[in-house]
């Protein structure tokens, strides 16, 4: 087995751990993690995991994690950076949470042209995983910490039907109301947004539309991480044949701004995209 493979192959052994782990790690624990967000109890405990079993993959050599101020490990070979339980307060209303895990051939933080595999586990009511490498994305089902192949070369549908959008309305830039404006007249497509950001990627590669978390008037960069979510969800976006915007190029063409700096997040189908760039560039 590749590093790559093994990585993936961990985020599918530590899944049900992190799952069943959920109960009762509902509650905040004191403090913060480094992006300033609140931290529960499961976050620090799929950190753990995760850390512990990814530095001991051969040839992972750096762990850096949005849970966590440093990286860690000897810098030797791959790093991996992650997401351990993105969507985390979705936990309390009992919603779909997930793992996210981009792997890059470089030093963190990197560009996500550095990235040679990412991938995600969707903790719904049941447990699949999202894995791409080599433009290619495969969709499992995790079965007892085993992956079982549903979909081996995961495509955009061509008929995209769903959206979902974050950030307070209000909050959101003119150009962004106007293309959501757009959007929502638009016959063919409704919303759909649970407020952990696997999950809404998820459904926009199983029916095809567009996921945005945009900059706002507040927060110009945004609210997701590059390194932990941004890069990731690009690449596998990407890999299915759809397109990733920070608003004017590519996700994987954005200089990283530190380990955990943000940016705005568009992803989804290719027209759908430029759509949205044009509509921020009025
Ligand atoms: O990164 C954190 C996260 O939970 C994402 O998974 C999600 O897309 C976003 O925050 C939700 O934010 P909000 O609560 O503002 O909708």
């Amino acid at each position: 087995m590749d590093t790559i493979d093994a990585v993936f192959a961990v985020l599918a052994e530590t899944a049900p751990e992190i799952r069943e782990g959920l109960v009762g790690r509902r509650e905040y624990q004191e403090g913060e993690n480094p992006s300033g967000e609140e931290q529960l109890a499961a976050d620090v405990h799929a950190d753990q995991l995760l850390e512990e079993r990814l530095l001991a993959v051969d040839g992972v050599g750096s762990y850096a994690s949005e849970e966590r101020e440093e990286i860690v490990g000897d810098g030797s070979g791959l790093s991996v950076a992650v997401d351990p339980l993105d969507g985390s307060s979705n936990i309390k209303p009992n919603n779909t949470m997930g793992t996210i895990v981009g792997i890059y051939d470089a030093a963190l933080p990197a560009g996500g042209h550095d990235l040679v595999g990412a991938a995600y586990t969707l903790y719904g009511p049941i447990t699949t995983m999202m894995t791409a490498v080599d433009d290619t994305v495969t969709e499992s089902v995790v079965e007892d910490g085993e992956r079982h192949t549903v979909t081996e070369d995961v495509t955009l549908p061509d008929d995209p039907t769903v959206y979902g959008f974050g950030g307070r309305v209000p909050d959101w830039p003119d150009g962004f109301t106007d293309y959501a404006r757009e959007i929502e007249s638009d016959s063919s497509l409704k919303l759909r947004y649970g407020g952990a950001m696997i999950g809404d990627v998820n459904q926009v590669l199983t029916y095809g539309g567009v996921f945005a978390y945009p900059a706002l008037e507040s927060a110009p960069e945004g609210k997701l991480r590059l390194q932990f979510e941004g890069n990731p969800i690009g690449y596998i976006v990407e890999s299915a044949g759809g397109r990733s915007s920070d608003g004017n190029r590519s996700l994987l063409a954005v200089d990283p701004d530190g380990l955990h700096g943000r940016v705005p997040v568009y992803v989804g189908n290719t027209g759908l995209i430029d759509r949205l760039e044009t509509a921020l560039d009025e």
